[in-house]
């Protein structure tokens, strides 16, 4: 794992961009992983002007994202295939057949759950996985006591989770119970994997993802397990970091980083 501290969100998201556009430039069917949320929306927003401005190609890019939400479909507002078009696919030339979320509307949702991987593997894997944080530790929608090995299948979601993303849907009880989320193991397979996160709230879960225990009541912790994760935080989320002097001469003295300064 390395961590990278940026002054703040602007500067963060603008480094989580750059890492994926060089990863699209040298390899143009790539395969992401995408995450959703409010951390990924300026992340999102760099690569559209990327697009617009220095021609960024996404039309051999194929994408996977990590979650959706039991029984809402593509028109649904709260739904993350609507979030995905709104702030990413509708804006760069990707072409919409090579763009996958599970489609939580099945009316066999194991099935879906199979089918989503199996889509995966065929597609040869997932190259790049980008990874936002719940306030709880969770990475895709894997609560805590998700299995370290878990795959892609249906989860019960937690109270904190319903109550963080109740924005989108008016409050909290009208936040769906369930979602399928890529398992903790699926997530785990991806060849490089970017966790990003700001702000305070998450200084003291990225303090326990990164330094403490790896725990199944922490989904995140999982990625100490990674060959190849890169966490990027802005100086709040980092805030409760202990070896944040060590992080910092690695970004500014590594030559992998040299090109980012
Ligand atoms: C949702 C998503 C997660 C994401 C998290 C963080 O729960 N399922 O994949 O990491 O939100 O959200 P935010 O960036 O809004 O804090």
């Amino acid at each position: 794992m390395e961590v990278i501290i940026r002054p703040d969100e602007n500067a963060a998201a603008m480094l989580v961009a750059q890492m994926v556009a060089k990863e699209i430039r040298a390899n143009p069917s790539i395969v992401l992983g995408l995450a959703t949320g409010r951390t990924m929306e300026a992340v999102y927003a760099v690569l559209v002007q990327m697009h617009e401005k220095e021609g960024l190609d996404f039309s051999l890019c194929r994408t996977f994202n990590l979650d959706e939400y039991v029984g809402l479909g593509p028109t649904d507002s709260g739904s993350y295939r609507y979030y995905m078009n709104d702030h990413l696919f509708d804006h760069v030339n990707i072409d919409p057949r090579n763009t996958h979320l599970p489609d939580a509307t099945s009316p066999d949702l194991d099935l879906e759950c199979e089918r989503y991987e199996a889509l995966i593997a065929r597609n040869g894997g997932i190259d790049l996985q980008l990874l936002g944080v719940g306030k709880a530790g969770h990475i895709g929608f894997n609560e805590p006591l998700s299995a370290l090995r878990s795959r892609t299948r249906v989860k019960a979601l937690t109270p904190t989770t319903r109550e963080q993303n109740a924005t989108m849907f008016g409050g909290p009880d009208k936040v769906p119970r369930r979602a399928i989320t890529m398992g903790v193991g699926t997530i785990l397979e991806c060849r490089k994997c970017i966790l990003m996160a700001t702000g305070k709230n998450k200084a003291e879960i990225i303090a326990k993802s990164v330094e403490g225990p790896i725990t199944s009541m922490i989904s995140a912790t999982a990625l100490q397990l990674h060959r190849k994760c890169t966490v990027v935080v802005d100086e709040d989320a980092a805030s409760k970091l202990a070896a944040t002097e060590y992080y910092r001469w690695i970004f500014e003295n590594e030559p992998e980083w040299q090109a980012y300064q």
